[in-house]
């Protein structure tokens, strides 16, 4: 796997590209003043609310909140990875990404890898249609209603019978079956080596671009084990990649809507009745990292379940997985399915007017979260609501600060029927001052510091020479704001675009988007931000002094103090005494 790329690299990428230009390629821009307007790619919308600053390098949708840099803007735009969004930018300004070097500590090039599964995916292909035992399978996939178009769109094949298919197709050369063990499709077991995949209808899992990784193999029919799939290999990694995303973005221009379900016919079949956006995991439990990514490629997601207990604890693993990222921003939904039903059964059954209305019963995460806990106590009685509140805590705690949250803790206090206060001294009381607060209150100081700096860096000269006692606080925010201030001192002219991609490493996604958003700054007048910037830093400087001033007052003798401090001690005196702090 290809490392890190390094800050620098970004950066310095970020200064040649231009992010109206790169925008405008893809969403025709119009000026408006300083700035370029569109209607937002991201949501649906009459008037433009969609800003593109050529100054701060940076977008920002007034409408939906989107938000970002170049990168930001590909991997929105086009559902690109961090790392390919910087690659294309990469190859647009003509720099080389610096990836050689590291190439020797990660492992050998994977391109060939690639090369060779898409070959043998090929090959699979073309057995569906000329191997002698190919009825077999045609007639399976034409008993389980699939179209030959649809089997053909998921790139279908099969795995004739016999051990050696693929060892004596390609195996010849020792490089090519090297090949196919470390991707899996051969297997070595007491020195001999022969094919994984036997007498299997094969579907080729893609990732994000389009390469084939990996495969799953279905039995024709019964037979134990159903489905095998490809191990992990140095490009297939089962908790980061979704059957049927690739397929989806193909299938729509901009997703609405993405559907999480099990099984790999359930994809398929839904698609045939043109449910296009339709996911599924590899067999495995939806991990953080799926999440992140159905996120991204799309506002709203559902998750469809089977009425069974498998599919009820597999519904309460994903929920879990999504509340550290559920802000409320993105709908999330849970959808169980009557026992004994999937989506397979279902849409052929309903059709797709008929499945999209029951998706439409989807359970928020909300209901869903409520309803599973209700579920495991007696709610008629007071110990049982007290114990739904204990349950409920160490969950609500796992959500992000902000109006998400406030909502589930003011829906659990309605359902205990306590006052409200009283559980909110409880709930995420430990991750007090953790980040920037929610736009409706006042930001402290240092955090409207930070937000002042990140959309307009210029009004950061001034404040450049203060006093910097303030850096010795020890508060979140604080290492940000003095970072963000040493790199424009550096260079005035950095743009919101680049430095948020400083802050990116260790500042949450979640706050970022708060700190850039403009509705942040709105009650300050555009020619009273560098005072409230200085006024900011002074705040913080005054608190800084206070607690020094507090920590040297309390010692026991003055004699104690060093010469330093003395003269600390008396210049903040001086100092109050003529009003400064
Ligand atoms: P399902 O049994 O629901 O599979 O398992 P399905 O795709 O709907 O297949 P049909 O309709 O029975 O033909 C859901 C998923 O669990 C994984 C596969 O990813 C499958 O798509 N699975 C299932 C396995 O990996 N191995 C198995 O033996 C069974
Ligand atoms: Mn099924």
């Amino acid at each position: 796997m290809a490392g890190r790329i390094p800050a620098d690299f970004i950066d310095a990428l970020l200064t040649r590209v231009d992010i109206v230009h790169l925008i405008n390629s893809r969403v025709p821009l119009r000026k408006a003043g300083r700035e370029y307007q569109a209607c937002c790619p991201f949501h649906d919308e009459k008037t433009p609310s969609f800003t593109v600053s050529p100054q701060k390098q940076f977008y920002h949708c007034f409408g939906c909140g989107a938000h970002g840099s170049a990168i930001g803007f590909l991997m929105e735009y086009e559902r690109q990875d961090f790392r390919e969004a910087v690659e294309e930018l990469a190859q647009q300004a003509g720099m080389q990404l610096p990836t050689d070097g590291e190439a020797i500590h990660t492992g050998p090039d994977p391109r060939p890898l690639y090369d060779l599964l898409d070959q043998v995916a090929a090959l699979y292909r073309r057995q569906l249609r000329q191997h002698p035992q190919a009825p077999r399978a045609v007639d399976y996939l034409k008993e389980r209603g699939l179209t030959g178009e649809i089997a053909a769109g998921f790139g279908l094949g099969f795995a004739p019978p016999g051990w050696d298919f693929l060892l004596g197709t390609l195996g010849a050369d020792a490089q090519v079956r090297e090949r196919l063990l470390r991707s899996g499709l051969l297997i070595e077991q007491d020195g001999r080596c022969y094919d994984r995949f036997r007498d299997r209808i094969m579907f080729p899992i893609r990732d994000r671009r389009g390469r084939v990784i990996g495969f799953g193999g279905r039995v024709l029919g019964e037979g134990q084990p159903k489905y095998l799939n490809s191990p992990e290999t140095p490009v297939f990694h089962k908790g980061r990649e979704l059957y049927g995303f690739y397929e989806a973005r193909q299938a729509n221009r901009t997703l609405e809507r993405l559907l999480v379900v099990e099984g790999y016919l359930d994809v398929i079949a839904l698609a045939q009745f043109g449910i296009t956006y339709a996911v599924a995991t590899l067999g495995t439990a939806t991990s953080a990292e799926h999440l992140r990514q159905l996120l991204r490629g799309a506002p709203e997601l559902v998750f469809c379940f089977d009425g069974d207990r498998a599919g009820r604890d597999a519904a309460w693993k994903a929920l879990e997985t999504a509340l550290p990222l559920a802000t409320g921003r993105q709908q999330i939904g849970f959808l169980f399915l009557p026992e004994g039903e999937d989506p397979d059964t279902l849409i052929r059954r309903a059709g797709r007017d008929g499945f999209e209305q029951h998706l439409r019963t989807a359970a928020p995460l909300s209901d869903a979260l409520f309803d599973r806990l209700a579920e495991q106590v007696d709610m008629s009685s007071l110990d049982g609501r007290a114990r739904l509140a204990t349950l409920a805590k160490p969950l609500l705690d796992k959500v992000p600060p902000g109006v998400f949250r406030d909502m589930l803790g003011k829906r659990l206090a309605d359902l205990v029927g306590v006052a409200r206060n009283r559980l909110d001294a409880g709930a995420g009381a430990g991750r007090k001052g953790a980040g920037p607060p929610t736009p409706h209150k006042r930001p402290p100081p240092e955090w409207l510091a930070i937000a002042l700096i990140l959309q307009e860096p210029r009004l950061a000269t001034q404040a450049l020479g203060l006093d910097d006692k303030w850096k010795a606080l020890d508060k979140p925010g604080i290492r940000h704001l003095s970072e963000l201030l040493a790199r424009i001192a550096a260079e005035p002219e950095v743009t919101t675009g680049r430095l948020v991609h400083h802050l990116a490493d260790d500042l949450d996604e979640r706050y970022l988007a708060r700190l850039t958003d403009p509705a942040l700054l709105a009650g300050i007048p555009e020619d009273g931000r560098e005072a409230e910037l200085l006024g900011a830093i002074g705040a913080l400087d005054k608190e800084a002094r206070d607690a020094e001033f507090e920590t040297l007052y309390n010692r026991p003798s003055p004699s104690e103090l060093d010469d330093k401090e003395k003269q600390g001690l008396r210049d903040y005196r001086t100092d109050t005494r003529h009003g400064k702090a």
